[in-house]
């Protein structure tokens, strides 16, 4: 039987036990009250409210103009949607990176203000105390390793990371710190399949892939991406299950038509 099926509100230790019992983990993203309410009641075990909140909503190229505030707003909305999945929160550009007292007070800032179950940091060795005083607070932490996009201006691009060796080891390495400090979990973002399948092995902890094959433990999308609303975002991992360009271009088109023609609202739309 599916562990899925036993639970009420998932914890991050249901998550383990997911992984313990080879059941594979969804997690994808939201920003809104209204999505987040569909998406928890479709079963979706982990939302993450991510900081692509910066593109998807905002319109930002990037995700570092995203304020803290403004994800507290997203986050704040999104758990109030939920009665049944994990919820966790991004900890946006330039709130963690000074040190582990900013790290631990932004993240207290969204516990408080959200309701939201646990945060999410981009990072390895770099960002080690951080986590640790975030766990030490009681607070769950999921790490991101691979592409990490707070640091685009970095890596120069969106490309695969950890392909070379070096990197490859470094993240391997990044991996191993963050599951002993204490992280319940890791986003592996768009690293070689096999990268991603021999972490996933050598982890205790599961790990959520983005373009990281399926050996990883889970597998997030944005959710932009899934509905296919983004008509412009073709990456080779993305699996889109709707066109909700086309459909939503479409039904508003026939709105503007009804509206133009005197069809909408009939005799049977009005008081
Ligand atoms: O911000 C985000 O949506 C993410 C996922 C792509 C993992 O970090």
């Amino acid at each position: 039987m599916s562990v899925n099926k036993e639970i009420k509100r998932i914890t991050t230790h249901t998550v383990q036990k997911l992984k313990d019992a080879g059941e594979k983990i969804s997690m994808l993203t939201a920003y809104d009250y209204s999505f987040a309410k569909l998406f928890d009641e479709a079963g979706m075990e982990i939302i993450l409210v991510g900081d692509s909140a910066s593109n998807v909503m905002a319109g930002n190229e990037t995700t570092l103009p995203i304020t803290l505030d403004q994800m507290i707003y997203h986050a704040t909305s999104v758990v109030k949607g939920t009665h049944r999945a994990l919820v966790i929160v991004d900890l946006p550009f330039g709130t963690y990176q000074g040190d582990s007292l900013q790290a631990l007070k932004s993240t207290v800032r969204i516990m408080k203000e959200t309701g939201a179950h646990g945060i999410k940091i981009e990072g390895g060795e770099e960002i080690i105390e951080s986590v640790k005083r975030i766990i030490s607070a009681g607070v769950p932490v999921m790490g991101h390793l691979g592409l990490t996009p707070q640091s685009i201006y970095k890596f120069g691009t969106y490309n695969v990371r950890a392909k070379e060796d070096a990197e490859a080891e470094k993240l391997i390495r990044d991996a191993r710190l963050l599951e002993e400090a204490g992280c319940f979990a890791i986003v592996l973002e768009k690293i070689p399949a096999e990268l991603g399948e021999k972490v996933s092995k050598m982890l205790h902890i599961p790990t959520i892939g983005i373009g990281a094959g399926p050996g990883c433990d889970g597998q997030v999308l944005v959710m932009h991406d899934l509905l296919g609303i983004n008509h412009e975002f073709h990456p080779r991992f993305l699996r889109k299950y709707l066109n909700l360009y086309d459909e939503i271009t479409n039904a508003v088109r026939q709105y503007i038509s009804d509206v133009k023609s005197k069809d909408f609202p009939n005799a049977q739309e009005q008081y």
